[in-house]
């Protein structure tokens, strides 16, 4: 990096990261990197660099970067109307909802939308704990939910639920792709299990098949609701519009999924997907929230599933993970690769933050885990062969 460069707006870089260090709260460990101007997987940065970007700015970037079909929706919007809320009908909002429930599995016919991932979690387990007249959620060891308060206290990860202190009663823990964990719990005081398909931040961990027919299966045997936490894997993350229904979540579908991330390209939106059994005891009032379904969003969410879906992105994201992954076996230092599409986990059989750090100088931005030894890939769907093939030259000369 060089410090002396000059923005756009003649600030040196040093200034940008001397203000953001002096006026903003210090509650994330920076890359040095001054993020100025994306394109695709390319992120380009105020002192002249280019980084192809593997984390996808925390999987956000799902269509790719500035995507010239959602900039140009945004921009419409914005100029008609950035704003009304949810006391008007409107055409952006209508179209969103019809596209969104269009790509789900058929059983999830109603849309809830609102502002990020933690909001559509805590919304979906107010709803479980509404159509079921109880009040525990199930979560699991290692899945991750958000940071308001109960999503936080159904956070078994890490230092999490004591960061939330005091945590919302009532969250059981059950161990990820333990069957019989969940049953011990799944008593008639519980409303839902709520899980995230493929945990991310715990290092991309995946479970049996059978575990989420399993679950299915118990929760109708006993009358739970089952959410699945699609943040991360939803919106075309791993090939499929969702797991839930796909051949990869063994076809299972919950009553609810929670999206958020790649959803609006990033223009901050979250919803909840709901089946008719659910959206029958939600009337009016029960939930709700200002922003939720605003205009510019709503654009946004539009024109990201038509970009995914013009351009074949679904597609790409198997063709190019069978690709990484054939090339991925070229590299010693990788022992496993997990999860599904592009959401991936890198095993090394040492740490992998010397890799992030390696492969940073080299201009490739990839993320770590709650794992120390997994390096994640959550790169937007739209990246290329050809791109995966400079990572792995990287990879191959990061770890030699
Ligand atoms: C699986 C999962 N759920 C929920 C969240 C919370 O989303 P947000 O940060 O938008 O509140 C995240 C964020 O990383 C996530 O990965």
């Amino acid at each position: 990096m060089n410090p002396q460069m000059k923005t756009e707006t003649s600030t040196t870089v040093a200034e940008v990261i001397e203000l953001e260090e002096r006026y903003q709260l210090a509650t994330y460990k920076k890359m040095p990197v001054v993020a100025e101007r994306g394109e695709g997987v390319w992120i380009y940065s105020s002192d002249g660099e280019k980084y192809l970007d593997l984390y996808g700015g925390h999987a956000v970037a799902g269509t790719g970067h500035s995507h010239p079909h959602v900039v140009a929706a945004i921009r419409d919007q914005a100029g008609k109307l950035m704003f009304y809320s949810n006391l008007v009908y409107s055409e952006a909002r209508a179209r969103a909802a019809e596209k969104l429930v269009s790509v789900a599995p058929a059983e999830l016919t109603k849309a809830f939308f609102c502002n990020s991932g933690t909001e559509a979690n805590e919304n979906a387990m107010r709803m479980a704990r509404m159509s079921t007249g109880r009040e525990n959620i199930i979560t699991f060891t290692g899945g991750f939910h958000g940071r308001t308060a109960d999503a936080i206290s159904a956070t078994f990860l890490g230092k999490y639920r004591e960061i939330g202190r005091p945590n919302v009663p009532g969250h059981l823990e059950a161990r990820f792709g333990d069957l019989e964990s969940v049953r011990a719990l799944a008593d008639e005081s519980v409303a839902a299990i709520m899980l995230e398909p493929i945990q991310s931040m715990a290092g991309v961990t995946t479970a049996e098949p059978g575990f989420f027919l399993a679950l299915r299966e118990l929760c109708d045997e006993r009358g739970l609701v089952l959410i699945y936490d699609e943040v991360q894997t939803g919106v075309g993350r791993t090939g499929d519009w969702f797991l839930a229904g796909s051949a990869g979540g063994s076809g299972v579908v919950p009553d609810i999924i929670t999206l958020a991330k790649a959803l609006g390209s990033g223009v901050p939106v979250g919803a909840c997907l709901v089946n008719e059994r659910i959206a029958s005891h939600i009337k009016e009032n029960d939930l709700g929230t200002t922003f939720g379904g605003g205009m510019v969003a709503m654009a946004a969410v539009t024109a990201t599933l038509e970009a995914i879906e013009n351009e074949g992105m679904l597609e790409n994201v198997k063709t190019v993970e069978a690709h990484l992954r054939e090339r991925l076996s070229e590299v010693p230092a990788v022992v496993a690769v997990h999860g599904r599409g592009f959401l991936l986990g890198l095993e090394f059989s040492e740490k992998a933050a010397p890799v992030h750090k390696a492969l940073l100088e080299r201009k490739i931005i990839t993320g770590t885990s709650s794992k120390p030894n997994v390096l994640r890939l959550l790169p937007p769907l739209c990246l290329k062969r050809e791109e995966v093939d400079l990572f792995v030259d990287a990879l191959k000369a990061a770890t030699a």
